[in-house]
């Protein structure tokens, strides 16, 4: 009988993985995303999570820490997630082998008495939380989590909403979010008003982030003023304009300000891309600078049906992916945050979403 390979001698083919090949965009790989609201992470549960075409679990340690481990046990390639914690240890769910919290197999219940390999091991990713939010980087990190002072320097309630689930490409949702000139059409009656559809000029220029080297290069955008009708969300109850600033720390994570007379509304909101795979997103809001009066379920239940007036636009844009080189979309002068934010990602040398 033949040893190895399929009748005809020709090459053996290995099976891939339970999960499709990652994707390979080197800058998203070792950068950091947000997969999971803190809140929900309690002690004793494995949360599943999907980044960049990998499958992962996160959980939370003894110690309180989060972990992110790959969703497949080095045994035979079960899911962990189907797996269960005991104790200070992920017990994958087929032959019961005991996982500690640095991902090492302490036990193999099949022969209780010998001491497992160190190469029973559950692959690690590195996890943090911040703003409400568990992070994960499938790589090194090569930066430290995008800042955002708001949500962390001022005493504000942070707010982090569950995710929105899109079928298009990370940067298509960040620029829908920078951009202006929908507010009348999209959202009329709340964020605007389609006889109040003018643009009117603003400044862009580039941001530093405050990292140094390990900093990225993003874009501000400042000056920016948009027709505001609803009177709930103004100050004395009429419809005025109301300013913003913009600005872009990394590929899919972006940051609006709205000036502080408006008490009912959010005074920053962050906008972070998890893309799951190739076209497949979860976009996340995190919101600080929120009045007392308004409850955190009401504010996100008023973003998710703003969210909802978006999504429908953002899945219909052909290509999914946003074209970078000039001449296959036609910008208005309206859109030069987002033309702005295309360069800032040709620079970056972004393969992931972009043509
Ligand atoms: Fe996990 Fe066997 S596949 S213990
Ligand atoms: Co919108």
């Amino acid at each position: 009988m033949a040893r190895g390979g399929p009748p005809g001698g020709g090459p053996i083919v290995v099976p891939s993985l339970t999960t499709p090949a990652p994707m390979l965009d080197p800058l998203l790989f070792h950068d950091w995303h947000p997969v999971a609201e803190s809140r929900l992470l309690a002690p004793g549960t494995i949360h599943p999570f999907r980044l960049l075409g990998e499958e992962g679990i996160a959980w939370r340690s003894a110690d309180g820490a989060v972990q992110a481990w790959d969703d497949r046990c080095p045994h035979r390639g079960s899911r962990l997630s189907l797996g269960r914690i005991v104790g200070d240890r992920v017990v994958c769910a087929y032959h019961g082998w005991q996982f500690d919290a640095g991902g090492q197999c302490r036990l193999q219940p099949a022969q209780p008495r010998e001491v497992p390999p160190r190469t029973a091991c559950a692959r690690r990713f590195h996890a943090a939380e911040a703003y409400g939010l568990v992070w994960v980087s499938l790589g090194e990190p090569a930066r430290d989590l995008p800042p955002v002072p708001e949500h962390t320097d001022r005493g504000w309630r942070v707010v982090a909403g569950p995710p929105q689930r899109v079928a298009t490409c990370g940067p298509r949702i960040v620029e829908n979010f920078l951009d202006m000139a929908h507010f009348a059409f999209v959202h009329a009656g709340i964020l605007g008003h389609p006889d109040h559809a003018e643009v009117p000029d603003y400044q862009v220029g580039p941001f530093d982030d405050g990292q140094g080297a390990r900093g990225m290069r993003g874009v501000v955008a400042t000056g920016c003023f948009a027709y505001q009708p609803e009177p709930s969300l103004t100050v004395g109850a009429d419809a005025s304009m109301v300013e913003y600033t913009y600005r872009v720390l990394r590929p899919l994570t972006a940051v609006l300000t709205k000036l502080a007379q408006e008490p009912a509304f959010p005074q920053a909101i962050s906008l972070h891309v998890q893309p799951l795979d190739a076209e497949t997103c979860h976009a996340w809001m995190v919101m600080s600078g929120i009045d007392a009066q308004t409850a955190d379920d009401e504010l996100l239940a008023r973003q998710g049906r703003i969210f909802e007036q978006d999504l429908q636009i953002l899945e219909s844009q052909r290509p999914k992916q946003v074209p970078l080189e000039a001449g296959v979309e036609v910008p208005q002068r309206a859109d030069r945050l987002s033309s702005a934010y295309r360069r800032m990602l040709k620079a970056a040398g972004l393969r992931y979403g972009v043509l």
